[in-house]
């Protein structure tokens, strides 16, 4: 039984979406990703770090649930920018429920105990810097604080991994807020998606006050998911 987490598989299996975008490294990424997974078994379970599917709805992103659902073991997901077929949570366990898929949960203001004493905290997250950033930049940052509070304090006194899409440090650029929540609640390791390509040179890993920060953005970790607790 292990963890392990994977951000930004987006996949498109019903919407033609080049993902040359991205850079070259995406070749065959959806065949690579399949690959990745099947060393997984079923009693793991991945956390997607959002930008899961390109679909524009529920419906168009069906196919691409499917597949997820197809991969070993338990996934949790949480929401990227890129996900517009989001919904309420309610809406969406009904549509999983209605076809069929059974082993997709939702993070989103909640937490999901994992083993004897950890838990999987997180939600999307945002870039923000009070210096530079809008009015509506901060009223973002303020529901996710709430968000990622709300999932924090549901996990009580288990060890807290937080998976979010974007990554709260990065380059030189360190999101204050969500930090001093990391500090409050004693968080041990945080892992995010969202950057690809060229900005992969900025990506910080490593050990930042007190917190292991993780990035596992599906071009970064050659579509692979990376074990977070456990053994392979
Ligand atoms: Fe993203
Ligand atoms: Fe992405």
């Amino acid at each position: 039984m292990s963890l392990y987490a994977i951000g930004d598989l987006h996949l498109s299996s019903s919407v033609n979406k080049p993902m040359d975008v991205f850079g070259s490294a995406w070749e065959n990424y959806t065949s690579r990703i399949i690959e990745g997974f099947s060393t997984l078994g079923e009693n793991d379970t991945t956390v997607l770090c959002g930008d899961l599917s390109w679909g524009m709805d529920l419906a168009q992103s069906l196919d691409d649930f499917k597949l997820i659902d197809s991969f070993p073991g338990k996934k949790i997901i949480l929401k990227g920018n890129h996900d517009y077929w989001w919904n309420t949570v309610s809406k969406m366990k009904g549509f999983f429920e209605s076809n069929g898929i059974t082993s997709i949960d939702i993070l989103n203001n909640n937490c999901f105990e994992y083993g004897e004493s950890a838990a999987v905290c997180g939600t999307r997250g945002w870039f923000y810097e009070e210096e530079t950033g809008s009015e509506h930049d901060k009223k973002i940052m303020n529901r996710e604080l709430m968000r990622l509070e709300a999932s924090l304090k549901a996990a009580g006194d288990r060890e807290k991994y937080v998976f979010l899409h974007y990554p709260p440090k990065f380059g030189s650029y360190a999101c204050v807020e969500i930090l001093e929540l990391f500090r409050k609640y004693g968080v041990k390791c945080c892992c995010a998606g969202h950057i690809h390509g060229k900005s992969l040179k900025y990506v910080f890993e490593g050990e930042y006050d007190g917190v292991y920060h993780k990035m596992v953005s599906a071009d970064y970790v050659s579509f692979q998911p990376q074990l977070i607790l456990g053994s392979a």
